[in-house]
C-alpha cells in the first residue's frame, strides 16, 4: 500500500467533548523520550522531525503526558519546542495522576497533588489551557476499581477555573466512569485495547452510546508487534503492514475510537498515518473480531518493571 498521499484526515474525524473536531488518527507521544519502557533513549532531533512530520501528515491529536520522561528528554517539552506556537486546529491531550518522586519512581497523586500536575502541564506545553486532561489511575494490567470520586472533583474544580477544557478517565472501568460522570462530563475514556487484547468491548461499547471517544493505549499490542496467522493474512490480503492492519481495525471497530500508535521513527509514523485509509472488508473483520480465536505470539519482551505509563 502506497502511503505517500494519505493523511490523517482520511481516518475521518470525531468532535471531542462535542467541540474539539479531530481526526481519528492521531499521535501518542510516550515513545519520543524513549523508546521501551527504561530506555534506549530517544534521539531529540529525530523526536522533533517525528512531532513535525505527525502535523504535517494531518495528525491534529497528540496524546502526552509530564511523567513520559527519559534522561534529558520528556515529551512534553519535544511537544513544545518542535510544535510551538501551535496550529489552531491541534489538540493536546495530556494525562495526570501518576508523579515522579525524588528517585524518578511514580507514585500516584493524591486530589491535593492535581493542581500541581496540571499546573506542571501548562508550564511545559506553553498553554492557558489544556485542551484534554485524563485521570489516570492503576497500572497497566487493568482498572484498579479504586474511588476515584475525590482525585476527580479536584481536576473538575480545574475545569470550572478555566485550566482544563475537557476531561477524560484512563485505566478505568465502567463503574469508574460512572462515578466520575456523576462529578463532571467525561469527554473520553483512555484503556488499553487492540486487536490482541479486548477485554474492555463493554466500556467501549457504553462510550460510543454516550459520545464519549475511546483512545486506547498500546493500539500495536505495546510490546512489540504480535504474529498472528489471521492479522498476517489480512495483512498479506490488503499488501500492508501488520501495523496497518491494526490500526484500520481499531478504526472499524467503533466511530467513537480514535487511534493514537506511538513511535519513535519518522518510516514507522508515515506507515502508520499511512493506514487512515485502509478499509478493511466485513470479513476481515470477522476474521480479526475475536480475541478469543487469535493465536498471538508477541515477540517483544515484556517489561523488566511496572512500565511507567
Ligand atoms: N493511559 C495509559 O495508561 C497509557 C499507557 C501506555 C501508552 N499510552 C499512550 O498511548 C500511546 C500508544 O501506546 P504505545 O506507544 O505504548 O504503544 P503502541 O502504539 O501499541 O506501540 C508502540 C510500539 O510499537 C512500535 N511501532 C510503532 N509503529 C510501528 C510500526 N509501524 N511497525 C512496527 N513497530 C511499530 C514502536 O516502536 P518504534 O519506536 O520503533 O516505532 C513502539 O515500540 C502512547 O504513545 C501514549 O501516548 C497511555
Amino acid at each position: 500500500m502506497t502511503t505517500d498521499h494519505i493523511t490523517a484526515t482520511a481516518s475521518g474525524h470525531w468532535m471531542l467533548g462535542g467541540d474539539l473536531r479531530v481526526s481519528r488518527m492521531g499521535f501518542g507521544a510516550m515513545r519520543l523520550p524513549a523508546r521501551g519502557w527504561n530506555g534506549p533513549a530517544g534521539d531529540r532531533d529525530t523526536a522533533l522531525a517525528v512531532l513535525r512530520r505527525a502535523v504535517e501528515l494531518g495528525v491534529d491529536h497528540i496524546d502526552t503526558a509530564s511523567f513520559y520522561a527519559h534522561g534529558d528528554l520528556s515529551a512534553n517539552e519535544l511537544i513544545r519546542s518542535a510544535l510551538h506556537p501551535y496550529p489552531d486546529q491541534l489538540v493536546i491531550a495530556t494525562k495526570v495522576g501518576p508523579q515522579r518522586g525524588s528517585e524518578g519512581r511514580l507514585s500516584e497523586a493524591g486530589p491535593s497533588e492535581l493542581r500541581a500536575a496540571v499546573e506542571g502541564n501548562l508550564t511545559e506545553l506553553g498553554l492557558d489551557r489544556l485542551d484534554l486532561v485524563y485521570l489516570r489511575v492503576g497500572g497497566i494490567d487493568g482498572p484498579t476499581g479504586d474511588r476515584i470520586g475525590e482525585r476527580f472533583s479536584a481536576l473538575a474544580a480545574l475545569r470550572d477555573e478555566g485550566l482544563v477544557r475537557h476531561l477524560g478517565v484512563s485505566n478505568m472501568s465502567a463503574e469508574q466512569l460512572a462515578e466520575a460522570q456523576q462529578i463532571a462530563p467525561v469527554a473520553a475514556v483512555q484503556n488499553r485495547f487492540s486487536v490482541t487484547v479486548q477485554e474492555d468491548v463493554e466500556l467501549l461499547e457504553i462510550c460510543a452510546r454516550q459520545n464519549i471517544a475511546y483512545v486506547p493505549f498500546f493500539p500495536l499490542g505495546g510490546f512489540g508487534l504480535p504474529d498472528d496467522d489471521r492479522i498476517n493474512r489480512v495483512a498479506e490480503r490488503h499488501r500492508v503492514t501488520v501495523a496497518q492492519t491494526m490500526l484500520a481495525w481499531l478504526l472499524a471497530r467503533s466511530p467513537a475510537m480514535l487511534a493514537i500508535p506511538g513511535t519513535s521513527t519518522l518510516a514507522h509514523l508515515e506507515e502508520n498515518v499511512g493506514s487512515a485509509g485502509l478499509r478493511l472488508s466485513p470479513e476481515d473483520l470477522t476474521e480479526l473480531g475475536r480475541r478469543d480465536q487469535l493465536s498471538v505470539h508477541a515477540p517483544g519482551r515484556q517489561p523488566a518493571q511496572e512500565p511507567e505509563v
